[in-house]
């Protein structure tokens, strides 16, 4: 999620759940091919499995950036047709691509013959005036004769003219039911449901229709929802007990990170939400919020902020998922 997610919280995640298959923010065409490539799409071996989405329209460019994820390690390269922002429409790639099916199927024969990962597609189930019924329907088969391996289906239109892209976010409605019908009518092709889905549970209950569920506000605003993800979607332990042995498990790591120049608070940073509504969650957000933005601030700012909040079990978080 751009502005939001970066390695290092994909990093974090990876201490919640093992299973859970995490996604980079999108990372233009332009900025893989031109930019600093190490820092813009560099990432951690503990992340895995880890998908790179790229945001591009151009199959040429798009198949060599998909080549570069593939030999940075990446498990999946993924294309996003659902960004709705200006910037993304000027540059005819994001969500003004679902009124292109047959140049997004062309993106994807391109990126497929240029890497033996999965090539998977995000998008919306229509745009402005579109009927999604219609418009998702066309979308998939194009984009399953290019041969895509999955569709991610954000279940909601974007409004391209009007709505911000925070607006497009929240106000256009959800439509689960079309993506229900697009199951139906492509049982052969893997299709995971995006939009809303609050808790780990809510995830599951959709499993029964659909092949999976991405979860975006809900993982990194509360991230210790994603202690349930291992347990109850995967039938196996959960790679910390709790939320505080995740946060302690983290300590290594910012070590590393801090004698490497990071600041502290790009990674705290990401723990905001971690302790969301229990007591003393507020201490430890409020902590870290005003010491780790310090010049010079030490793991021993994450420490003393942990010492303000009570532990939430994993048990609790598989419970308060259900
Ligand atoms: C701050 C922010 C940044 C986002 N950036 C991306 C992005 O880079 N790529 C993408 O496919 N979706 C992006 N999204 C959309 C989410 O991935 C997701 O589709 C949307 O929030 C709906 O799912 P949710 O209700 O689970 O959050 C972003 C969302 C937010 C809130």
């Amino acid at each position: 999620m751009m502005e939001w997610t970066d390695r290092h919280c994909r990093f974090f995640h990876r201490l919640l759940t093992r299973r859970a298959l995490i996604y980079t923010e999108m990372v233009t065409t332009g900025a893989v091919l031109h930019g600093d490539r190490a820092r813009l799409i560099g990432f951690h071996p503990a992340e895995h499995p880890v998908a790179l989405q790229l945001g591009g329209s151009e199959p040429k460019a798009l198949a060599a950036c998909a080549r570069i994820g593939a030999d940075f390690g990446y498990d999946e390269i993924n294309l996003n047709v659902g960004c709705p922002s200006d910037r993304v429409q000027e540059g005819r790639f994001g969500a003004c691509l679902m009124a292109e099916p047959a140049l997004v199927a062309d993106c994807v024969a391109a990126m497929k013959a240029a890497v033996a990962i999965p090539v998977t597609v995000k998008c919306r189930i229509g745009i402005d005036e579109q009927d999604p019924a219609l418009a998702l329907e066309a979308f998939a088969r194009a984009v399953e004769a290019a041969g895509v391996d999955a569709l991610i289906v954000h279940a909601r239109k974007a409004w391209l003219k009007g709505l911000s892209p925070r607006q497009n976010r929240d106000v256009p409605p959800l439509d689960y039911d079309v993506v229900f019908r697009l199951k139906a009518a492509h049982p052969r092709l893997p299709i995971v449901l995006n939009g809303g889905i609050a808790t780990v549970e809510a995830a599951r209950a959709q499993l029964a229709r659909l092949d999976g569920v991405m979860m975006g506000r809900a993982a990194y605003q509360e991230p210790w929802r994603l202690l349930a993800v291992d347990p109850l979607l995967f039938d196996e332990a959960a790679p910390c007990a709790s939320p505080k042995a995740a946060v302690r498990a983290l300590m290594p790591y910012i070590e590393r990170e801090l004698a490497r120049g990071v600041r502290l608070h790009s990674i705290t940073r990401h723990l905001h939400g971690l302790f969301h509504a229990v007591p003393g969650a507020r201490a430890f957000r409020r902590h870290l919020a005003t010491q780790a933005v310090q010049p010079g601030a030490c793991a021993a700012v994450l420490a003393e902020a942990l010492a303000l909040v009570v532990d939430r079990p994993a048990e609790m978080a598989q419970t308060a998922a259900a």
